[in-house]
């Protein structure tokens, strides 16, 4: 049986208690609209830790004037359910009024790991997650939280705060969830048609592009940009960008550069309306 918590005090109270009885926590924050992928989180968490909770809460200071937090997909009972399926004990979803109580100022800014990549195209949303993040932190007290390689960018700035601003939180990143023909799962695909769904698959397919590449020994920053740049632009409708860069630093290496042992490949391109976003970090993962 998962219990539903709406009131953000109540949720803090039953996890101090799950504490207090011994159990570590493990806390797996999302937005909702729940894959697989989520459930994988889940069961990362479970673990790990022997009270696991999630938050479905879609934060809206996150989203861009022009972005989808209207129609973003909200499904809380059939999300519940799922969560059920893999003993998740606890989930919080509470009021936007509760998370930013009226009157209230205070924003978690990221600092040059979010200056990068996403960052450029998405201006403010990744010092609304690190603000939404820090909050859920500070509800949840003392745990492991796991978060998805998906979102590599949101995973670097997390693990960041969380050491930056001393949180007594364990930051654990797992790996992306696929559909069989490579597609990483995400809560956006749902808007994607059958036509759209296909042209995604350029994403992974560019990331198995470079990925090749790399094992075949190529170094150049150029050209393993190229090699998954290209089947990204010929069927995406726009591409946001599509970069190799330093694993740890976020920063984009530049045409003539050299990788090193590791290296991030990351991509942001658009199949129709629907923004999607992908990543290999070569020399570690295996082919997306
Ligand atoms: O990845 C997400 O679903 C969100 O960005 C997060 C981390 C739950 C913050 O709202």
């Amino acid at each position: 049986m998962t219990e539903i918590h709406r009131d953000v005090a109540a949720f803090r109270a039953r996890l101090e208690r799950a504490r207090r009885e011994g159990l570590r926590v493990g806390l797996v924050p999302t937005m909702g609209a729940l894959h697989d992928g989520h459930l994988s989180l889940v069961r990362e968490a479970r673990a790990r830790a022997e009270f696991v909770a999630a938050t479905i809460f879609v934060n809206p200071t996150q989203f861009g004037p022009s972005e989808d937090l209207a129609r973003y997909p909200r499904d809380l009972d059939g999300d519940v359910a799922k969560l059920a399926t893999v003993g998740c004990d606890a989930v919080l979803s509470p009021p936007v009024e509760q998370m930013y109580p009226r009157g209230e100022r205070t924003r978690v800014t990221v600092g040059e790991l979010g200056d990068t990549l996403c960052g450029p195209h998405r201006p403010g949303h990744f010092e609304g997650v690190a603000t939404v993040v820090t909050k859920l932190f500070a509800i949840a007290g003392e745990h492991t939280a796991v978060f998805g390689r998906k979102d590599y960018q949101q995973l670097a700035i997390i693990r960041r705060l969380a050491v930056d601003l001393l949180l007594p939180v364990t930051v654990i990143g797992a790996a992306t969830v696929r559909d069989p023909d490579g597609l990483a799962m995400s809560s956006r695909n749902a808007y994607l048609s059958s036509t759209e769904r296909d042209r995604a698959l350029s994403l992974s397919r560019g990331l198995r592009a470079a990925h090749a590449l790399f094992s075949s020994g190529e170094r150049r920053a150029s050209a393993l940009r190229e090699a998954a740049l290209s089947p990204v632009q010929a069927a995406a409708t726009s591409v946001d960008y599509v970069d190799v860069a330093c694993p740890e630093t976020l920063r984009v290496l530049s045409g003539d550069e050299r990788v090193g042992a590791r290296a991030l490949v990351a991509i942001a391109a658009r199949v129709g309306a629907t923004r999607l976003i992908d990543n290999v970090v070569l020399g570690e993962e295996g082919a997306p």
